[in-house]
This record gives structure tokens, sequence and C-alpha cells, in this order.
């Protein structure tokens, strides 16, 4: 995949004229049919030196659904941001945008494409420009969302109330999350005011109308990841016949999400994931897989790691290097931080063995403390906190609220326990449902998914086999939702497609994307070899595959 980035079009020498056009207003680059100037990007106005990245900003109506809920003069207006990278021959192609989205709910556009332009542009090819955005309420796109005025408002508020970060009983500490959840919930409602009542996914579907128009595209040819697999699914549902292309890759349920106050089945394969990493080394053996010296077999080391891991809860381990790195090891820092993070991507497999090893064998867990609790050091699993914007998008979409049946806390209790008892990583979810069930915006959507959606052009569906939070399951309901779909899961562990390099995948994916083609039923990819989770000491998998060595999608 990596060639195509160094065919050079000459069309890449079209430049920023810094010519205002036609938009008095505005300094920038206008492209034919575009209502917008571009200006290059303030971070960065290319990514690796070669490809042109440029950014702008658009005013939506607040309400895409009452135009007398709207005004540009009295603030009644979102300002999304947007971010392009130019396709090298974009413009021998009738300049399609592909719109991207990186899940979260919250996750920035902006991010995505400063992280991931380069290797997403690798795998469809220099013919389209991929234009992301940064949601309404999320990161540079205004008002943000935000439940606090300022941020120490938000710590006062935390120090003020009880946030306990080790759930070991969900009796005991319910009452606690109870009450901490009417204070968040008025707070998110208070400081976002009446904007924060169309924070919600139907609006920025019809967002994303509004930038097609502004570039002058009529269709919409998308690829949305996670969260982004919700956005996707809902705008097909809503303008099935501006459909032209459309990807959602590692899909979350569209039916619970709007319409289910539980999130159960998108923990279906979370502890298959778990299993996957300990198996796979086991696999790997002790060289490359240094936990793999603790246990003879995969059910052994499991054993070991729960255990050991468990005991935190009643004793966390003290790390001493000396008078300024210092500090404990608790239970959430290991399990919910480190290990569940890790299911995401099979490139942090092999630091979490590493860092485990000595945690488990002799209970040391400096190695752990200095590589994922280190402010200087620690991995870094997203470059921008959602902050509030994923529980305001959440919660205004799904069942959240008065609306919430269990109502009660003492009703709650039960329900919740059945709704994670699917796994073992259940407990970091508890909080939040009763953060959902004390939301106190006011709902203005209605929308309710649909089967048997025909859309203008049929999607593409692409999962793992064992997805951590978007099972494959959550696909083939998908699969079943839209008409004329195929789904295509790569065999492998890991959050999106993105997850596993598989040639295969990449090239039904360009397939798709340039001549509309799908294959003619589901099909089931191979991963490319060698493997990528615990690659022996000169493998080169993770450094030479391109989307592989860029992350996580939300
Ligand atoms: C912008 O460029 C066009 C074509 O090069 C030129 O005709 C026009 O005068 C320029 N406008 C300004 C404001 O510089
Ligand atoms: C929208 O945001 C841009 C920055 O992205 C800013 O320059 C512009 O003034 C804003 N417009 C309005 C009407 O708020
Ligand atoms: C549309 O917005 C106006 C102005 O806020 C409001 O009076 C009206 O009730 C809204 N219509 C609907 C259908 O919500
Ligand atoms: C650019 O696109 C045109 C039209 O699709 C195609 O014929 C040409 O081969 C492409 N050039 C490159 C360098 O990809
Ligand atoms: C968020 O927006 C700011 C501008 O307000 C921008 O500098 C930053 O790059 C954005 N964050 C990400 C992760 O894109
Ligand atoms: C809370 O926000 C108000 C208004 O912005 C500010 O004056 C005050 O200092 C903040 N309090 C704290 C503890 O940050
Ligand atoms: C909600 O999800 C649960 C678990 O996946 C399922 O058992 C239940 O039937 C769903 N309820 C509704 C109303 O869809
Ligand atoms: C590592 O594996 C090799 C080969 O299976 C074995 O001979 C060796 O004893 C193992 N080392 C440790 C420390 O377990
Ligand atoms: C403490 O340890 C850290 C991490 O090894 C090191 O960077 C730092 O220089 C040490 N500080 C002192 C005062 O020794
Ligand atoms: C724990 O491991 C670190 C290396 O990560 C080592 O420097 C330290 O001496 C060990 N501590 C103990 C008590 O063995
Ligand atoms: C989870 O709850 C369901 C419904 O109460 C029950 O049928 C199932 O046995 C429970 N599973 C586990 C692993 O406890
Ligand atoms: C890995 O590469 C280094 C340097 O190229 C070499 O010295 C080493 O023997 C290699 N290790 C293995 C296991 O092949």
């Amino acid at each position: 995949m990596r060639a195509l980035a160094l065919l050079i079009s000459c069309l890449a020498a079209v430049g920023f004229a810094h010519n205002s056009t036609s938009d008095e207003h505005t300094e920038g680059q206008k492209y034919h049919g575009e209502s917008l100037a571009w200006t290059p990007c303030p971070v960065s106005p290319t990514l690796d030196g070669d490809h042109q990245l440029e950014c702008r900003n658009l005013l939506v109506p607040m309400d895409q659904f009452n135009a007398s809920n709207n005004g540009f003069n009295n603030e009644k207006h979102f300002n999304i941001s947007l971010i392009r990278l130019r396709g090298k021959n974009a413009t021998a192609n009738g300049n399609i945008n592909i719109l991207l989205n990186p899940g979260g709910p919250g996750g920035s556009g902006m991010s995505l494409m400063y992280r991931w332009g380069v290797d997403i542009s690798q795998v469809v090819g220099e013919n389209f420009n991929l234009l992301s955005f940064d949601p309404r309420g999320v990161n540079a796109s205004t008002p943000y969302v935000k439940c606090y005025p300022t941020p120490g408002n938000k710590t006062q508020a935390s120090r003020n109330s009880w946030t306990g970060t080790d759930p070991y009983s969900l009796t005991e500490s319910s009452g606690n999350w109870w009450a901490s959840s009417i204070i968040y919930s008025q707070a998110c409602k208070q400081t976002m005011g009446e904007h924060g009542e169309y924070i919600n996914t139907p609006q920025t579907a019809a967002d994303m109308n509004s930038i097609l128009d502004a570039v002058g595209q009529e269709n919409l040819y998308y690829w949305g990841f996670s969260y982004g697999t919700i956005l996707g699914q809902t705008y097909a549902t809503m303008y099935p016949e501006r459909v032209r292309r459309v990807i959602i890759d590692g899909v979350a349920n569209e039916f619970d999400w709007f319409t289910n106050w539980s999130d159960r089945e998108s923990n279906d394969d979370t502890d298959k994931v778990f299993e996957g990493f300990v198996d796979e080394c086991i696999k790997a053996g002790n060289q490359t897989c240094p936990l793999a010296q603790l246990a003879e077999t995969k059910e052994e080391l499991i054993e070991k790691l729960i255990s050991t891991i468990w005991a935190l809860r009643e004793e966390p381990a003290p790390v001493y290097v000396n008078n300024t790195v210092s500090g404990l090891v608790g239970f959430s820092d290991v399990w919910n931080n480190a290990v569940f993070n890790a299911l995401y991507s099979p490139l942090r497999w092999a630091p979490l063995a590493a860092a485990l090893t000595p945690l488990v064998q002799t209970g040391n867990a400096t190695a752990f403390f200095l590589h994922y609790m280190l402010p200087s050091t620690a991995e870094s699993y997203n470059d921008y906190d959602e902050g509030d914007a994923n529980d305001y998008i959440r919660y205004n979409d799904g069942v959240s609220g008065p609306a919430l049946s269990p109502a009660t806390p003492e009703e709650l209790i039960p329900a919740i326990l059945e709704a994670s008892n699917n796994t073992i990583f259940g407990s970091q979810e508890w909080p939040g449902y009763f953060n959902r069930r004390s939301w106190a915006v006011r709902k203005t959507i209605d929308f309710i998914p649909e089967r048997g959606v025909r859309t203008a052009h049929p999607l593409l569906i692409l999962s793992t086999t064992y997805d951590p939070v978007c099972p494959l399951i959550s696909a083939r309901s998908a699969n079943d939702a839209f008409v004329g779909s195929r789904l295509v899961e790569v065999q492998g562990y890991g959050h999106c497609s993105l997850a596993v390099p598989s040639n295969c995948v990449n090239d039904i994916v360009r397939q798709y994307f340039v001549e509309g083609v799908l294959p003619e039923s589901n099909v089931v990819c191979g991963p490319n070899l060698p493997l990528p989770y615990f690659p022996a000491e000169n493998s080169t998998t993770g450094a030479t595959s391109p989307v592989h060595t860029t992350g996580q999608a939300y």
C-alpha cells in the first residue's frame, strides 16, 4: 500500500494562492464548486512533508431540524472545525471527499487526521481527499462540551463529591455514585445551556450534509470507526438516498445505542480478547513474551494474572524510585487502564506483558509504574481527551434520565450487575449507569433505528473476529439492517479493522471506494503475516505496516 504514496501527480503542485476570491471575508484557497476558502492548517500545513493539509470552519444551525430555532446573529449555531488532506490525484477524479469519524463519541477529527491521515490515504489511494471534522460539541468546534465552566471548577466539584476509582462493591458504592451523578448531570445541563440539547448524533449526521453542501458534493463517501459506525448507520437511515460509499468499521449496535439503557452486547467479546492476549503470549514463548515463563498453560496464566491484579484491591503496590518519583499501583491502574486499553490494539501487547511480568513474578510494580503512570513517559492512549463530550452525546442519544427504567438505585443495582456480568471488565462501567440515569438535559430527538434500510449504494461493514468493545455480533446486526451490505471480517483481535493489518481488507476497501464494488458475499480475510501480537525481536510487522503503527480508534 505504501507504494502508492510515492506516485506524484502533477496536480499536487496546486498550492495555496492566498487569493481571496468571491468569499470576501475569508482568505485562502477556494476550489471549483466549493463555497469555502481553505487555509493551511496552523499546526502543520503538511503531514508527511508531502500531503497538503488544509483547515476551515463551517457554521451550522444549532437545530438542523427546526429552521426557526436557529440564527447566526443570536449564536444559535455551532462552529464546526474542518480539516482536509488533499489526495494528490483528487482533482482529476472529481475532487471527492471521504468524510472520516474516529469514534468516541467525542473523538476529534483533527486528531484523527494528524495521526492517521497519511495511513488512511495509503489505503484509499490518492484519488480522494480525506475530510474530517470535530463534530459539534467536540474539541475545536464551538461551543464545545464541558460540564464545568473551568477546569478548576471541575476539580473542585470532584473534590466535594465521592469519586472512588476502584469499585469493588456495587452495593457499597452505589449511594455515592447516585448522589454524585445528580450533581454532575445538573452541571452538564447548566454549563451547556440550550446548545446542549442539540449535541447528538442525528444533528451531527445532518451536519455532514451541511459539510457536503459546502464542498459541493452530492453524495456521502464515509469511513467511520467505532462510534463513527453509529454516526454512519444513523446517516444511512436518515439520508439513504445520499449514501454513495459508506464504510462502518468496528461496529456498535445502533439499536442498543438508541433504545437500550444497557451496553451489555458491546462487552460480548471483551474477555475473548483478554484470553487471546494470554493465549498468544503462551504461543509466542518466553523469548518474545516474558509472561510465558510464569505458566505452562493459558488457563494457569490467566489465573495468576487475575489473582495478582485482584489482590491490588486490598493492597496496592508501592513504588519508590526516588523522592520525586513514587506512587501506588492499584487495581484500576492495572486492570481498567493498562490491560483493558491494551485489548484495543495488539501493538500494545508486548509492552504490557513486559510491564506485568515483574509484578506477577515478585510483586515489583516499578516497571509498570514507569511505563503506564509516570506523566512524562506514560504510554499515551489518546492524544485528545474526550472530556465530557462522550457522556453528553451518549446520554443525549440513548435511553437516559427519567425515561430510564430501572429507575431507583435499588432497582439499578441488580440490573447493572446483570448487564455487566458477561465480562470480567464490567465494574468499570458501573458509575456510568448512574450518570445515565441522572442525566438531566432535555431530549430533543426521537431517532429510532430501522431494519431493511435500502441505501442508494450498499454499505461495507468491517470487523475483527474479536473486538473488545464492538463485537462481531453487532456488525452482523448492521449487516441485517442494511439491505445489500457486506460484512468483511478480518481474523484477529483488536478494535476496528485497522488493529490487524490485512492486505485483503485494504484491497476490498479500495475497490469499494474507487469502483463501488462489494464482495459478492460476506468475506473472512486473513491478517498479514507475521501476526502482530508478539512479534519476534527482529520482525518488522508493526514497523512497516502503514496503518498499524498508528494506534486506536475509540
Ligand atoms: C485571484 O486569482 C485570479 C486568477 O489568478 C485573478 O484573476 C484575481 O485577480 C485574483 N484575485 C485577487 C483578489 O488577487
Ligand atoms: C468560527 O471559528 C473560527 C475558528 O475556527 C473563528 O475564526 C470564527 O470567527 C468563528 N466564527 C464564529 C461566527 O464564531
Ligand atoms: C422550533 O423552534 C421554535 C423556536 O425556538 C419553537 O418555538 C418551536 O416550538 C420549535 N418547533 C418544534 C417542532 O420543536
Ligand atoms: C489519476 O487519475 C486518473 C483518472 O482516474 C487516472 O487515469 C490516473 O492514472 C491517475 N494518476 C495517478 C498518478 O494515480
Ligand atoms: C483541538 O483543537 C485545538 C484548537 O482549539 C487544536 O489546536 C488541537 O490540535 C485540537 N486537538 C486535536 C487533538 O486535534
Ligand atoms: C469557578 O468558576 C468561576 C467562574 O468562571 C471562577 O470565578 C472560579 O474561580 C472557579 N472556581 C474554581 C475553584 O476554579
Ligand atoms: C437490551 O439489551 C439486553 C442485553 O443485550 C437484551 O437482553 C434486551 O433484550 C435489550 N432490550 C431491548 C429493549 O432491546
Ligand atoms: C524459556 O523457554 C525455553 C524454551 O521453551 C525454556 O527452555 C526455558 O527454560 C524458558 N525460560 C524460562 C525462564 O522459563
Ligand atoms: C528520580 O527518578 C527519575 C526516573 O528514573 C529520574 O528521571 C530522576 O532524575 C530522579 N530524580 C532524582 C532527584 O534522583
Ligand atoms: C523492582 O524493579 C526495579 C526495576 O524495574 C528495580 O530497580 C528495583 O530494585 C526492584 N525492586 C525490588 C524491591 O526488587
Ligand atoms: C448473567 O445474568 C443473566 C441474567 O440474569 C444470567 O442468566 C446469567 O447466568 C448471568 N451470567 C453470569 C456469568 O453470571
Ligand atoms: C536481530 O538483529 C540484530 C542486529 O541486526 C542481530 O544482532 C540479532 O542477532 C538479531 N536477533 C535475532 C533473534 O535474529
